[in-house]
């Protein structure tokens, strides 16, 4: 779903890639678990500026399905991270925010799982702002997912192949229903799109800048939707 935003102004919805936790924790000779802590922090100050300037879609990934090949005393600190994350399921009440998880939640723990059902469950109501975390995603996992419910709809013939088009597939996607990305933020001096929200982020704006994720700030956001403000966006046309 493209959005209705053609040039200028705010973005309506924002991906965060937040990379540079290792190097952040490495430089500071820490371990890169120390690098994560550091990188949910900023996580829960860019998604609460976020919130605070209007913008009403952000998704951040953070992990994705091929996260699981780190180390395991990595992946143990994120889903760490994770659960303690889930317990401040409150906080997101108060604050008005839909909370929403793109990515196959069974590969969880059952708990863990269980508990992500039932934030999107609890806060599917809030329209303050819809924050989504890509979790054990893959934007062509994300495709494959989409083409095998179209394949299932066709085999029990509830379409026919010419209803197949951009649309339907779009709306079977994690993120079926949500505007796509317009701004794409990378910090940490990578200059890739890593398998993130690839479909979704066919027409977004990138911006990449060296700042490392735990130091990225709202002033650095600000910078950032300041070069959004200034770009055209043409979506194909002239
Ligand atoms: C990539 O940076 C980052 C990740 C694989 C994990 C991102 C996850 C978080 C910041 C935690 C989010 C927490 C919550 C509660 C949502 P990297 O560590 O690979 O960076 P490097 O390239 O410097 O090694």
């Amino acid at each position: 779903m493209l959005s209705d935003k053609s040039s200028g102004g705010l973005p309506v919805h924002i991906g965060f890639i937040m990379d540079g936790n290792g190097r952040w924790a490495v430089k500071r000779g820490l371990p890169r678990k120390l690098g994560h802590r550091e990188g949910a922090q900023a996580f829960r100050k860019i998604a609460r500026y976020c919130k605070k300037i209007g913008i009403k879609y952000v998704t951040f990934y953070a992990f994705s399905t091929e996260n699981w090949k780190r180390p395991k005393e990595e992946v143990d600190e994120l889903m760490r991270l994770f659960r303690e994350y889930l317990d401040e399921v409150e906080d997101y009440a108060r604050e008005n925010t839909r909370l929403f998880f793109l990515g196959d939640k069974s590969a969880f723990d059952g708990d863990m799982a269980r508990k992500m059902a039932d934030m999107e469950e609890k806060s599917a109501g809030f329209d303050g702002m819809t924050l989504m975390l890509a979790m054990n995603y893959g934007g062509r996992d994300d495709i494959v997912h989409s083409v095998r419910k179209i394949a299932e709809m066709a085999a029990n013939k509830e379409i026919r192949i010419s209803d197949i088009d951009e649309s339907l597939v779009s709306s079977l996607l994690y993120t079926g229903g949500i505007p796509d990305v317009d701004l794409l933020i990378r910090p940490s001096g990578e200059k890739r799109i890593s398998n993130f929200l690839i479909w979704q982020s066919a027409y977004a704006e990138y911006y990449f800048t060296d700042t490392l994720w735990p130091d990225f700030s709202p002033k650095e956001l600000d910078k950032a939707l300041e070069d959004f403000a200034s770009r055209k966006r043409r979506f194909g046309g002239v």
